[in-house]
């Protein structure tokens, strides 16, 4: 079965290429390489042990994207494209709605023009703002708290209304928590432009001796040791989701319809938690400074994960060290070499 990756060579797409692969899918490429570079796609080759299908182009292009799903016979599409910094949200908002709000959008017109109406979506714990409480499950209340968010609101309503409207609609809407870690091999994983904003590339970043020391924001939050908790899951298990979320749609699991799920480990980890556990498994010093709470944030956000082990069969198995060992593995093989792009 062919499956289309919007955004796929970017750092969740890259991973979901070779998983999806692996499990006796064709996974094909639409990326506009705006966050990442083409260099991805020999890696991928070298991973798949196959010629990797990957086109050029803008997922806003209908007439491109009609074109391909008819061409290659698309059985369903993953929807990854689309911008992530939550502070560039906030300064260009137009630019966030008009790629992740205005994208998806043509991706449906066209999707629907050339009968496939199977797909993927890019969620994020995000929608859950500042949760009421801890474990998060999908039934809690969503909200927004910035351009980015509220774009993934949208979008998560749109598909909604559009099932409502067509019943031959199957989406399988993920809400990931906080993907980190690379590929075991070495040979993909993420590579942030300037500054990371989120906490374990920076933190590799700092241990390979990129950065003097970590800027812990905040450590007075009701948490264990006060700084702030997340879910962190390994990219690798991420992906094996998106091939769990695939096979229900196409084979009629999940009960046959549409679902809405957390991916996450359901385990929260503190920022010192992730420093001593980087610290472990690098070999190298992580010095910090406590500084004061980023705006925004929140005290803890994991995930309750049990529906996405009910309805898919999907749990996350690789625990925090197991992400930090190939987020090192990663991070020491691509220092010093020239960055192409964003992510590679
Ligand atoms: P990424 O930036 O590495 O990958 C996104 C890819 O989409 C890039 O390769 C980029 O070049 C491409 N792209 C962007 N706009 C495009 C367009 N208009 N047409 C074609 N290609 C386009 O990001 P990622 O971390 O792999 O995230 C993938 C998806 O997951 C995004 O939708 C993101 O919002 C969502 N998500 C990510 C995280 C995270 O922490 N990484 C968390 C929750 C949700
Ligand atoms: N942190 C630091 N120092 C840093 C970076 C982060 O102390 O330099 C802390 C944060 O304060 C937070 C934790 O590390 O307590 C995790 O921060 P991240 O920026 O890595 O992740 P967030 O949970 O803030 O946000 C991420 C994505 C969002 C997404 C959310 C849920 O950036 O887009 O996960 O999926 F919505």
């Amino acid at each position: 079965m062919n499956i289309l990756l919007t955004g796929g060579a970017g750092y969740i797409g890259s991973h979901t290429f070779v998983a999806l692969a692996a499990a006796g899918f064709t996974p094909m490429i639409l990326d506009d390489f705006s966050n990442s570079s083409a260099d991805v796609l020999a890696r991928l080759e070298a991973l798949t042990g196959t010629p990797v299908l990957c086109e050029r182009g803008d997922v806003a292009d209908v007439a491109l994207v009609g074109a391909l799903i008819a061409q290659h016979t698309i059985a369903a599409v993953v929807h990854f494209a689309g911008f992530k910094a939550v502070g560039e949200s906030v300064a260009q908002p137009l630019k966030y709605y008009r790629n992740n709000v205005g994208g998806i959008i043509a991706l449906l017109q066209a999707m629907d023009a050339a009968n496939c109406r199977t797909l993927v979506f890019s969620s994020s714990a995000t929608v859950y703002g500042d949760p009421a409480s801890v474990p998060i499950t999908e039934d809690f209340a969503r909200s927004h708290t910035n351009p980015y968010g509220h774009g993934k609101l949208v979008c998560e309503d749109m598909l909604a209304a559009l099932g409502t409207s067509n019943k031959a609609w199957r989406f399988g809407v993920l809400r990931y928590f906080n993907p980190v870690g690379a590929h075991p091999s070495g040979l993909i994983g993420e590579d942030p432009a300037g500054v990371p904003n989120n906490l374990m590339p920076y933190v590799a970043q700092v241990a390979v001796g990129q950065r003097e020391f970590l800027n812990v924001w905040g450590n007075d939050y009701a948490t264990p040791d006060g700084t702030g908790v997340r879910d962190y899951i390994h990219v690798q298990d991420l992906a094996a989701g998106h091939v769990a979320a695939l096979q229900a749609l196409l084979h009629g699991g999940a009960g046959g319809g549409s679902f809405t799920v957390n991916l996450g480990t359901g385990k929260g980890h503190s920022v010192l938690e992730v420093v001593r556990a980087f610290e472990q498994a690098s070999g190298k010093k992580v010095p910090y400074r406590i500084g004061p709470r980023r705006a925004g944030d929140v005290a803890q956000c994991y995930a309750d994960a049990s529906l996405a082990a009910r309805l898919l069969g999907w749990r996350a198995t690789q625990t925090l060290p197991d992400m930090c060992r190939d987020a090192w593995r990663w991070q020491s093989r691509i220092h010093g070499s020239p960055r192409p792009a964003a992510s590679r």
